[in-house]
């Protein structure tokens, strides 16, 4: 909980960084749109947020929102997650999230009734890296679930390491690799280190030449963290 003082719309302040964690609002879009192009330069816009879809998130599920400020300023965001509420079938992973939102009823593609919450984004600035940000988005994504009744958390995560690896492996066999802890990605290896496991290679899941459009299909499942807290006699993150 944030102390008292804090500006009221603060949900969370992070305990290893002192971030102050927000719901997505309209008035952020500009800032977080800017945020998603320097984030993920070899990707397509088209495959990031706009302002406009920010906007729909914000008010179709803000509760799966988080953006962070440092510091009560307020002049930029400097970290996100952010996702929305699916139906999803594991036993057939392969998707591309641009069908599972435009199937979808509502403009941001939540389903209210929705079994997962699916990651549509997590962003650190580089200049904020590697100080647990990353880490305290996914515990306050994994909260989401277990106040929610989600099974748990679902996603395409990008593998930038695949680039250098592609012209000798296949991105399955590069996921191996990463998962055996032979070889490191960014991403994927701070995802699997945040409890994830990784269940296979998406094709064209992203329009990004440097890794031929390739990303992972990662899950948690709350119900793990559950019975982890039962057996432990205590509450969760
Ligand atoms: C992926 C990403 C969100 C991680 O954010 P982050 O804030 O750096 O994450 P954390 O600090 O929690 O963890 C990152 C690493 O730093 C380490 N770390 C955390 N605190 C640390 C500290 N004080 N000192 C040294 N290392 C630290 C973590 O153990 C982790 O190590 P690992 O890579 O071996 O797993 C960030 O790199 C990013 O925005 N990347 C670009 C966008 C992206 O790829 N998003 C994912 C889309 S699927």
């Amino acid at each position: 909980m944030p102390d008292q003082g804090m500006p009221a719309d603060v949900i969370a302040v992070g305990p290893v960084s002192g971030l102050q964690y927000v719901r997505l609002q309209a008035s952020m879009a500009e800032a977080m749109e800017a945020m998603e192009l320097a984030a993920f330069p070899t990707a397509l816009p088209e495959d990031l947020y706009s302002a406009a879809e920010l906007i729909d998130l914000s008010r179709e599920f803000p509760q799966g929102t988080f953006v962070g400020f440092d510091g009560d300023g307020r002049v930029e965001p400097v970290a996100c997650g952010l996702g929305i509420r699916v139906d999803f079938d594991l036993t057939s992973p392969q998707h591309n999230l641009h069908n599972l939102i435009d199937e979808a009823d509502s403009a941001s593609g939540d389903d209210p009734n929705g079994e997962w919450y699916y990651g549509t984004d997590i962003i650190v600035r580089p200049d904020y890296r590697r100080r647990g940000i990353g880490k305290e988005l996914y515990n306050l994504r994994k909260q989401v679930c277990l106040d929610l009744g989600l099974k748990g958390i679902i996603a395409g995560g990008v593998i930038p390491g695949y680039a250098e690896h592609k012209k000798t492996m296949t991105a399955d066999e590069y996921i191996d690799a990463v998962r055996a802890g032979e070889l490191y990605d960014r991403t994927l290896t701070f995802q699997l280190g945040n409890g994830f496991d990784v269940l296979c290679a998406l094709e064209n899941y992203i329009k990004d030449p440097a890794v031929d459009n390739y990303a992972s299909m990662i899950v948690w499942h709350a119900r793990d963290e559950e019975d982890d807290s039962t057996s432990q006699g205590g509450s969760s993150t």
